[in-house]
């Protein structure tokens, strides 16, 4: 009999439902007039006298136990009905605020997508850094004017720990741990020592390109731009690349594309020329793949970076720099959905 009313009792302790007919059954099959306790109860004349005492206390433990199991059932079950008899269930229920992406994350992630159909990986590096893969691996001259106190974040006692002032530094990372051919973007946080203003942030966000192979050529990094450059703006817009400088690239070339908000007719962003610029490339300097052992007589290739802010306000026609940084709902409910 013992071990029978132990094993009762573990049923009550282990038994659950949401259903209110099941707990009743339950508390008639335990408590009821018929029911278990009952029975025990009525057993315990043929107990011999010394289990008695054990007996006696375990039918009331069994008989407290069921009772408070299916009081705190009933409870709780006969709220959550109560709540439902005083709702209407046909009222329409509280809309759910959908959330939109940050305009920098839909740019962001229209790049990457159209380099990833070209076959580019993502590459990633930190954002503190040191003046080797900043500066040095780089090709900068000592004396160049970025490795400036002016122009960039350094760390106090150790000058040569820098915050990261452009994303070519994973170019250096990703030739350190790979060999050609490589075809990686790098998309990344970059800091500047710069004043706040419509135009310029201390923080911004760039993406930058390499590719290196045997055979790469400037034919094809002005074709890979040129896909990029129609896939992002629109079929219609036109590129052009005109000379400029970096320590890295040579030649080096800037990319403009026809103005998107009067289609080439001159406006004041494009500053009545038609164009506007949107970013920096080149053919990787040989001097550069030499510093990061890749042998420039059996390979090239291009490299190219450009700012997410810039292209964003290209994009949308958003006018100060500043406003992706704020979080002011009502700039940033213009955006896609996140779904
Ligand atoms: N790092 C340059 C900047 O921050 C952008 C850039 C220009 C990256 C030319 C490149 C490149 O890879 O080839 O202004």
């Amino acid at each position: 009999m013992l071990s029978k009313i132990k094993e009762i009792i573990l049923e009550v302790e282990n038994f659950i439902s949401e259903d209110i007919t099941k707990v009743e059954e339950f508390r008639i099959k335990i408590l009821g007039k018929k029911g278990l306790v009952t029975q025990f109860f009525s057993d315990f004349r043929n107990v011999p006298n010394e289990e008695k005492k054990e007996v006696g206390l375990l039918i009331n433990e069994l008989k407290n136990k069921a009772l408070e199991k299916v009081n705190s059932l009933k409870d709780s079950l006969g709220n959550v009905s109560q709540e439902l008899k005083s709702e209407d269930l046909t009222l329409p229920s509280s809309p759910i605020e959908i959330g939109s992406r940050h305009p920098l994350s839909v740019v962001h992630n229209n790049i990457v997508d159209i380099f990833s159909r070209l076959g580019f990986t993502i590459s990633e590096g930190p954002e503190i850094e040191d003046d080797w893969h900043v500066f040095s691996a780089l090709n900068f001259p000592e004396e160049h004017p970025a490795r400036d106190m002016q122009d960039t974040f350094f760390i106090e006692k150790n000058p040569d720990i820098l915050l990261r002032t452009h994303t070519s530094s994973v170019q250096v990372r990703t030739m350190e741990k790979q060999t050609p051919p490589i075809r990686t973007i790098s998309p990344g946080r970059v800091f500047r020592n710069e004043a706040i203003s419509a135009r310029a942030h201390c923080i911004f966000h760039q993406i930058e390109g390499l590719y290196i192979d045997e055979n790469v050529s400037f034919a094809d990094l002005k074709q890979t731009l040129m896909y990029f450059a129609k896939e992002l703006f629109g079929e219609e817009t036109e590129i052009r690349l005109r000379p400029s400088y970096f320590p890295f690239t040579e030649p080096s070339a800037e990319m403009d594309i026809s103005c998107k908000l009067c289609g080439g007719k001159g406006c004041n962003v494009c500053k009545y020329t038609g164009w506007v610029e949107i970013l920096g490339c080149g053919m990787v300097d040989p001097n550069v793949l030499k510093q990061n052992n890749i042998d420039p007589e059996k390979y090239t290739g291009f490299a190219f970076g450009m700012g997410v802010e810039r292209i964003s306000m290209l994009k949308y026609g958003i006018k100060d720099l500043r406003l992706f940084f704020e979080n002011d709902l009502r700039f940033l409910k213009q955006f896609k959905p996140a779904l």
